[in-house]
């Protein structure tokens, strides 16, 4: 498979990052400060190869929180053994089954959900672009049902027709000044992704 060899990809190597993804999200923290002493349950819907499940835990260590709780789901089978992180080989859109593991793992209301999406495409690009579009309004059902009042979020988009009307929808959900968008520098600059950011 190719790899995009950059400063970020080699930086990744160095700090032992499973991914540079890593680095997108450690600057949406620099500038939106996503996890804090209060974030102790994080749900992650699509994690492989879990660079931001490296740095939910560093941030918990660093916030000096004992009891935090990250429960993370991948359609792809990877076993890590972390304290406190729960992986389950799940597709995201089998809603039943998400809300049952939840339960399972006791978990009633969520600090931060993460959402790096990469959904299998086909390379049909308007096929790809519905599809998935479809799968984060899916997903959208675990926020109403699970993430706090206060809680945050962060959403990879991509520049898709819907965006716009997605972003202004969830504008009137959670009101105006609490979503951001964001184009991280780690971000290849060719990339139509963007992260949407409920602070
Ligand atoms: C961009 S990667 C996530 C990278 C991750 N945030 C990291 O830092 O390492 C997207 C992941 O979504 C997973 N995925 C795709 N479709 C899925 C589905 N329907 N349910 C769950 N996971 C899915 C893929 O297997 C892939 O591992």
């Amino acid at each position: 498979m190719f790899k995009y060899q950059d400063h970020y990809f080699k930086k990744a190597q160095e700090q032992w990052f499973k991914a540079r993804s890593a680095f997108k999200l450690e600057e949406i923290q620099d500038k939106f400060h996503i996890f804090d002493k209060t974030t102790r349950t994080i749900l992650d819907i699509w994690c492989a190869p879990w660079s931001w499940i490296q740095y939910a835990v560093a941030q918990s260590q660093e916030n000096k929180i004992q009891d935090y709780k990250i429960i993370w789901f991948d359609i792809l089978d990877i076993k890590v053994k972390l304290p406190n992180v729960f992986t389950y080989k799940q597709d995201i859109s089998d809603q039943a089954k998400v809300k049952e593991i939840l339960e399972q793992n006791w978990v009633e209301k969520i600090d931060l959900i993460q959402s790096d999406m990469a959904p299998f495409t086909i390379w049909v690009k308007d096929i790809d672009a519905i599809r998935s579009f479809g799968l984060i309004e899916q997903t959208l059902r675990i926020y109403d049902q699970y993430l706090k009042s206060d809680g945050k979020f962060v959403i990879k988009l991509f520049m898709w027709p819907w965006f716009d009307q997605f972003v202004l929808d969830m504008k009137k959900k959670y009101g105006g000044t609490k979503i951001k968008l964001f184009k991280p520098q780690s971000s290849r600059k060719e990339s139509k992704e963007i992260f949407i950011i409920k602070i």
